[in-house]
């Protein structure tokens, strides 16, 4: 019979006897997959991993103080946490096509990545939160035309720049598996079952140029959207909610005065695989509350709206 602890002593007796007395080096972002590869991983071999979480500055509010919680406090895991968000910011200044800021950010994590790694020489392996979808779908699977619609975020050449062989010990896993397994190895379920927030971060959801005025702005907005998706039971029943900074200024009044300000768009919505989805019917008044809250405490943004396309034909992010 399957069980959950059997399945975590068999998972870490492997990687014991893969890695023997070898470091292992691993990239934390903060999402589920990399999260729970990480807890496994030092489950099995404690100090021999070292975790390193780039702070690309387009992550989620209070994004890199829960990384460093829940696996530098709380679990006692190495990381190693680099402030990269001056050196992306720079890069990304004057990009305003969706595809140029995807190839950028995706560059510079390597560069920051490869960085710290050859401050580790004593690594020789390189471990990854790949699961088993994304193994059929870099086979060829049908799944894979999506992706070439736009380059996804993958440290593809890593392992062989940086001489390492790579660990996946998620490989055979499904998404709930792997979810189940955070949990019995004692990851927050809020961590665990969190929607899935992609590579590029916000980069994709602050539209044309990104600077991190924006991303400030946009994180604030954003988690008083999830606040409120949580406080009113809405979160598990979406499979993707977040805010959009659009780049646009219109007319506002505040007290006796007129605003020029920002525009932030609320996505929310329900979808088995990502690939079609609809867009979520949240209730006017929980709306509302969100509308009133960002308007509010986010000075620099006077007009909220919310967007109802299904994909096809939008897609999910804006970008
Ligand atoms: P779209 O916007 O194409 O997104 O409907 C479909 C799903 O993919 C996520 N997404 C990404 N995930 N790296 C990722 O890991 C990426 O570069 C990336 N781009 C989009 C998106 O958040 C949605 O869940």
């Amino acid at each position: 019979d399957w069980t959950m602890p059997g399945y975590i002593d068999e998972a870490v007796a492997r990687i014991r006897e893969q890695v023997g007395s070898d470091e292992v080096i691993l990239g934390l972002s903060g999402g589920v997959d990399s999260s729970v590869a990480a807890a496994l991983i030092h489950r099995a071999i404690g100090d021999q991993l070292t975790c390193v979480f780039v702070d690309n500055g387009l992550l989620r509010l209070n994004e890199a103080e829960q990384v460093m919680q829940t696996f530098a406090r709380n679990l006692g895991v190495r990381v190693i946490h680099v402030d990269a968000t001056a050196q992306f910011m720079g890069h990304l200044q004057g990009v305003s096509d969706p595809e140029a800021k995807r190839k950028i950010i995706g560059r510079e994590f390597v560069e920051v990545f490869q960085v710290e790694a050859q401050k580790l020489p004593a690594a020789r392996w390189l471990a990854q939160g790949t699961i088993y979808p994304d193994v059929i779908e870099s086979a060829g699977g049908k799944t894979k035309k999506a992706h070439t619609i736009k380059s996804h975020h993958n440290v593809g050449g890593l392992p062989e720049t940086l001489k390492l062989k790579l660990l996946e010990p998620l490989r055979e896993l499904f998404k709930d598996e792997v979810r189940e397994l955070g949990v019995a190895l004692g990851l927050a379920h809020e961590m665990v079952y969190r929607h899935p927030f992609p590579g590029p971060g916000l980069g994709v959801r602050i539209l044309g140029e990104v600077k991190k005025e924006f991303a400030d702005l946009l994180r604030r907005a954003d988690a008083i959207f999830i606040d409120e998706l949580r406080a009113a039971d809405w979160y598990d029943k979406t499979s993707q909610a977040f805010a959009v900074f659009l780049p646009v200024k219109s007319v506002g009044v505040m007290g006796d005065g007129r605003t020029y300000e920002y525009v932030v768009a609320l996505r929310a919505v329900e979808t088995q695989d990502f690939m079609t989805a609809r867009w979520a019917e949240l209730p006017h008044s929980l709306l509302g509350k969100v509308s009133n809250r960002i308007i509010n405490e986010v000075r620099g943004i006077n007009r909220v709206v919310y967007d109802i396309s299904g994909k096809p034909p939008a897609t999910i992010e804006w970008e």
